[in-house]
This record gives C-alpha cells, sequence and structure tokens, in this order.
C-alpha cells in the first residue's frame, strides 16, 4: 500500500510517499520545505509566519512532487493532528481533509511524538520485519518540547516512565544557546561548539538524576550556566567551546542516569532514541554505549529523521491503518495538546 504523510506542526512542512510491500518498503518522494532562514531573524519560531510559510508551501509542493496518477495509486493519507502550533497545525489537517474528501481516500491523524519514535521504522529495516523481537523497548524521545521516557510494548502501547517538569531537553539547548548569543537554531550550532570543548571543564548539575523516579528537569540547567556567566563577568571566545561542551554533558549525563535506571528496572529488550535532539552525536555515542553494555539492541534514527519530517507520519501512517477511514475527514481534529501517554 502506498501511503501520503503530511507533516506542518512546526516550522517544516513536509510531504512524504511510503510504498509499503512484502515485508520491506521505499520512501517513494520526501521533501520538506525548512522555514529555519525565515525565523532566524526573530530568534525563533514566529506561529503566525509559519502557518503563512505552510499555506504557500504545501499545496505547490503537493502538486509539483505528486502528479494525478501518482495521487490515484495512493491507499491512505496520514496528517499530523498534534500536539505543535496550533495555526501550522491547521494548515496540514485541513489540506489532508480536503484531499479526502475530493479523493474519497482514507485519512489517519497522527501524534507527532509516536512518529518520533517510528522515525526508527524507517532507519532500520530489521525494526520494520520483526518488530515484535524489540518490544518492550525502553523510549527516549527529546525534541524542541518534550521529553519522556517511556516503554513501548507494541504498536500503539505505551506506558510513560516519566518526563520533564519544566524545559524540555531541546529547549534547554535553545536557550542556552540563546544566553551564550550563538544564534538561531540554538541546538544544532551549540552541539556544534561543544564538539571543541571539553566536557569536563565546567561542572555544572545533573538535574534530578539522583531522585527517584524518572521525573526530569532542564530549566535549573540553564540558570546554572546564566550563574555562571555572570559570575565570571568576561567570557572569552576561547573559553565557549568548553561552556557547550559541559552544558551539553549535563545534559546528556541527566538523561542517561534515567535510561540507565530502566534499564535496570524493566530490562527491556531493545532500546531506542527519538526526536530533534536525537541528532545530538554525543547523546547518540553514549545512546550506542548504553545499548552495547546492557548487551541490547539500540536504534537510534538516520540523521535524516531525527527532525519533523513527514516520512515519519506516513510510517506511523501504517501502524495506524486500521484507524484510517473515508469518514474521517468530517471528524479529524488538530489538538495542540494531543494527548500522548499518561
Ligand atoms: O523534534 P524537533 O525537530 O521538533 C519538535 O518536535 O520539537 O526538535 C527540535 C529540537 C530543537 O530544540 C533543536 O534545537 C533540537 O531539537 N536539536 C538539537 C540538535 N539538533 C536539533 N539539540 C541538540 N543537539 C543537536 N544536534
Ligand atoms: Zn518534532
Amino acid at each position: 500500500m502506498t501511503i501520503l504523510g503530511i507533516e506542518t506542526s512546526c516550522d517544516e512542512t513536509s510531504i512524504a510517499l511510503l510504498k509499503v510491500s512484502a515485508g520491506t518498503f521505499k520512501l517513494q518522494k520526501h521533501v520538506t520545505a525548512s522555514q529555519i532562514k525565515i525565523h532566524t531573524k526573530y530568534g525563533g519560531v514566529v506561529p503566525e509566519i509559519a502557518a503563512r510559510q505552510h499555506l504557500e508551501a504545501l499545496q505547490p509542493m503537493l502538486s509539483s512532487h505528486i502528479g494525478r496518477t501518482q495521487f490515484q495509486r495512493i491507499d491512505q493519507i496520514a496528517v499530523t493532528a498534534g500536539p505543535g502550533l496550533i495555526t501550522s497545525l491547521m494548515v496540514g489537517v485541513q489540506e489532508a481533509k480536503t484531499l479526502s474528501y475530493v479523493t474519497g481516500k482514507p485519512l489517519v491523524g497522527i501524534n507527532h511524538l509516536e512518529a518520533h519514535i517510528y522515525s526508527n521504522w524507517l532507519s532500520h529495516l530489521e525494526l520494520f520485519q520483526d518488530s515484535k523481537k524489540y518490544f518492550p523497548a525502553l523510549v527516549l524521545i527529546v525534541s524542541g518540547g518534550h521529553t519522556e521516557l517511556i516503554i513501548m510494548k507494541g504498536h500503539g502501547q505505551y506506558m510513560l516512565l516519566g518526563q520533564t517538569l519544566d524545559d524540555a531537553a531541546g529547549e534547554s539547548f535553545d536557550k542556552v544557546a540563546k544566553i551564550l548569543d550563538l544564534g538561531y537554531p540554538g541546538g544544532p550550532i551549540l552541539s556544534k561548539l561543544a564538539e571543541y570543548g571539553n566536557p569536563k571543564a565546567i561542572m555544572f548539575p545533573r538535574p534530578m538524576s539522583t531522585s527517584a523516579g524518572y521525573a526530569m528537569s532542564f530549566s535549573g540547567l540553564k540558570t546554572a550556566v546564566l550563574y555562571f556567566l555572570e559570575k565570571k563577568k568576561q567570557v572569552s571566545k576561547k573559553e565557549m567551546p568548553d561552556i557547550a561542551a559541559s552544558f551539553q554533558a549535563a545534559v546528556i549525563d541527566s538523561l542517561m542516569a534515567k535510561v540507565q535506571r530502566a534499564l535496570k528496572e524493566y530490562t527491556p529488550r531493545s532500546l531506542m532514541l527519538a526526536g530533534g535532539v536525537a541528532a545530538n552525536k554525543a547523546l547518540r555515542s553514549s545512546f550506542i554505549a548504553e545499548g552495547k553494555k546492557n548487551e541490547i539492541p539500540v536504534f537510534v534514527p538516520d540523521l535524516e529523521f531525527t527532525g519533523d519530517n513527514a516520512a515519519m507520519i506516513a510510517m506511523t501512517g501504517y501502524f495506524r491503518r486500521k484507524n484510517a477511514s473515508k469518514n474521517t475527514w468530517r471528524t479529524l481534529r488538530f489538538d495542540p495538546q494531543l494527548p500522548f501517554v499518561k
């Protein structure tokens, strides 16, 4: 079957055509228009501008990349229904509903966080071919808006172990990058700088890493960086990589402390990383090392699927195909706060 995926939850307009057949799949089309350049001027995503950009990009993207005949071969449409920015979600969902109504193709609404997990299915064929072998999986979702540790017992079966009480991991990268005046988007720039620094140069706190349970916190870490800078008064350019590397190490140690605890308590059969921060090289290495230490398979998404993209929406659509219906266009609502696991 062929699934059209549409993603517009934040600042990436993305469409994908995923063909699934007899134990394998092919990503026939995957096009993403990033709005980074536009939002750079403002130092962050401006929701109204993001929505307008989606509106301008989405339809031309669909008509130039997916021709009429190709459209007829689509079996299902999958669209991000939340969580995300309300105005951005609105554009993708409305387009998907219109397409479903006009073409009579079944439609399914997809949870963006669940889709980040399925970016691993796009990256590892063995996972796609024999998912059961890897369940229960311990999943760490680290994005700009969410940081959650989850046990995935099967497709659509999740148990939340814990989440951040304040800032998400990606958000803390972005905020510290702003404090350091590194530019936008903060996460990737800060992590690049960190590659040239000493992660042991400054001992920033590891929030909640020794506390019981799986709740996490990153806003205090940002404040610790701020205090450090205030105390120093002047920071030379040479010290910047050390600050970035030390901050990044503190985030990763805090995350890994909870991952290690969950590995001991739940003895999962695999370890999975998901979300925009999964692009972080140091976090990927820590994750892979942890999997090796515990002698379980570890999955990290390919870099092309770590950020927001429609391929992961189409892949999730495949595993949610039973929920797709020709009538969904009447009822599907976008929800900026769409819950994932409670
Ligand atoms: O999943 P995502 O693309 O969007 C949301 O659903 O939130 O995640 C974006 C987040 C941003 O906070 C961005 O700074 C962060 O992921 N990010 C990184 C890296 N690449 C992206 N954070 C740390 N290191 C990176 N290499
Ligand atoms: Zn995302």
